[in-house]
C-alpha cells in the first residue's frame, strides 16, 4: 500500500533534486524519493554495529535562539563519543565545528541525524572510516 505525505524544503534544494532526477532518469519525485530512502536505509543497517572514527562538520546560524545551547547539551549527552570539537566562526552569522567522534557508526549516525535535525543547522555532514577491522 502507497502512503501519501508532504515534504517541504528549500527552492534551491528542490531545483537540484529535480536536475537529479532528469540525470538519473527517474520518472519522478516519489519514486526518486523511495529510491533513496531504501538506499539510506539500508546502507544504514549494514554499517550500524561497526565501530567507526571520524569526523561531523556542522555549520549553523548561531544567531538562531537556543540552537547554541541546544548543540552543547547533545555533544554532552554523546560526550564519551567525543574527542574533541573545534570552533570556526566563518561569517557574522555562521559558525562551523568539526566534531571528532569515535563509537558505533549507529550511534554516531544518531548523534549526527539529531544535530541535523535542529533548526538553523545548515549542515551536518558525517565522514566515518572503519576501525575494528585491527581491532577485531
Ligand atoms: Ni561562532
Amino acid at each position: 500500500m502507497l502512503m501519501r505525505f508532504g515534504v517541504s524544503m528549500e527552492k534551491d534544494l528542490l531545483e537540484s533534486f529535480d536536475h537529479f532526477i532528469i540525470k538519473r532518469g527517474f520518472h519522478n519525485r516519489s519514486e526518486a524519493i523511495r529510491d533513496l530512502i531504501r538506499e539510506k536505509l539500508s546502507r544504514e543497517k549494514g554499517f550500524k554495529t561497526h565501530k567507526v572514527m571520524g569526523t561531523v562538520t556542522i555549520v549553523y546560524n548561531h544567531h538562531i535562539r537556543g540552537l547554541s545551547e541546544k548543540l552543547t547539551d547533545l555533544q554532552h549527552d554523546f560526550q564519551r563519543y567525543i574527542q574533541f570539537t573545534n570552533h570556526v566562526h566563518i561569517t557574522h552569522d555562521y559558525c562551523l565545528e568539526v566534531i571528532v567522534v569515535k563509537g558505533t557508526e549507529k550511534i554516531l549516525r544518531d548523534f549526527t541525524n539529531r544535530i541535523g535535525g535542529q533548526k538553523g543547522v545548515m549542515m551536518a555532514l558525517p565522514s566515518f572510516l572503519t576501525i575494528d577491522i585491527d581491532e577485531g
